[in-house]
């Protein structure tokens, strides 16, 4: 298929909406007060101006499958007249919503963190007034939290009217606005902003925790019983002071970020975890240390009951400084 201008531009939005909500296999769900879509014209070759789409909406489904509904209605030319001429000759009164669809690999922005950015090629499709335009699209993505990820074009997206079949439109303008000409090529930009919804979220973080991890708080277990379920532990990592054995130092280990320490060599997987130690990480580690973090060099076999558990975390908590 080739790729049309207008097309790179509507895979722009598209690829935008759809990565950084599929990296993390969930759904999400365009924030419409925080996105926009921006196309410029120029008129008379001199008179250059910037138009925009207010009303957005759309939805990243668990297996990447995006869809964004612009609302053609909502132009915003700042003129009330040329509105309402957009919208009767160049859109359409009968269907005026456009669509934006694309397919994003679900797994490939996974492991975005926080403040991870990166660019991503989108294809898709924009369908709008009955007709059906492939598009691809460079994007750029932004992790901005946990929840929440901006895609925007990483590049303008040229739009042509003719490949949208808007040029008839565009003639009618023309003429009732008595303008010897229109732009016919519209340079377009987008800002899509996607929160993830809460119980998509909260289903999220409790998929990795084993069963076993179901675990009190920090402080519900008990720390002198703890102490004797850390004698297991004994021959490897000292919990009072900050010396490495054969494995790290446990000191302050509530808190810390795993594989944290400066002066021990993890294993990758420890590494490159990304976990904090808690209550419920500590848990799920010590519960089945193999199964929980895959290619960890912990030969521990697990604490099978979850008193133990709860209690050695006690004991770790009591003798952190
Ligand atoms: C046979 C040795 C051995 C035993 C026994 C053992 N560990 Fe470990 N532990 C290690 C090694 C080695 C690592 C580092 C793993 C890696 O880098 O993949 C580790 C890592 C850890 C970490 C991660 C520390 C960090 O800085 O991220 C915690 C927490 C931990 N062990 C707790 C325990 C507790 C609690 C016990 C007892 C219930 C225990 N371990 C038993 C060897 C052991």
């Amino acid at each position: 298929m080739i790729m049309t201008r207008t097309a790179r531009l509507l895979a722009l939005t598209t690829a935008l909406v759809a990565a950084p909500l599929a990296a993390q296999a969930d759904s999400w769900t365009l924030s419409g007060d925080d996105s926009r879509i921006s196309f410029g014209s120029v008129k008379k070759d001199t008179v250059g101006e910037i138009h925009r789409f207010n009303g957005l909406s759309g939805t990243v489904s668990k297996d990447g499958k995006v869809s964004i509904k612009i609302d053609l209605t909502s132009v915003d030319t700042a003129i009330d007249i040329r509105n309402e001429r957009m919208v009767e000759h160049v859109f359409g009164k009968e269907n005026p919503t456009a669509t934006l669809s694309a397919q994003l690999d679900a797994g490939a922005l996974e492991k975005m963190k926080p403040g991870e950015t990166r660019s991503v090629d989108v294809e898709g499709s924009l369908s709008l007034a009955g007709k059906d335009v492939p598009i691809e699209a460079a994007m750029f993505v932004a992790r901005l939290s946990d929840k929440r990820a901006m895609v925007t074009t990483d590049e303008m997206i040229m739009l042509s009217m003719a490949d949208l079949g808007l040029d008839g439109g565009i003639d009618k303008l023309m003429e009732l606005a008595k303008l010897p000409g229109i732009t016919r090529v519209s340079p377009v930009t987008l800002r899509l902003v996607f929160d993830r919804s809460a119980s998509d979220s909260a289903s999220m973080m409790k998929k990795d925790e084993p069963k076993a991890t179901m675990v009190a708080a920090v402080s519900g277990g008990d720390a002198t019983k703890g102490k004797k379920v850390f004698r297991k532990c004994k021959a490897c990592h000292v919990a009072d002071q900050e010396k490495n054995k054969v494995g790290p130092h446990l000191m302050n280990i509530i808190g810390r970020t795993a594989g944290g320490l400066d002066g021990y060599k993890y294993s990758k997987a420890l590494a490159d975890s990304d976990l904090t130690w808690n209550a419920e990480t500590l848990a799920g580690y010590l519960a089945n240390p193999k199964k929980y973090l895959p290619g960890n060099k912990m030969s521990f076999g697990g604490l099978r009951k979850e008193d133990q558990i709860t209690d050695v975390i006690a004991y770790l908590e009591s003798v952190a400084k």
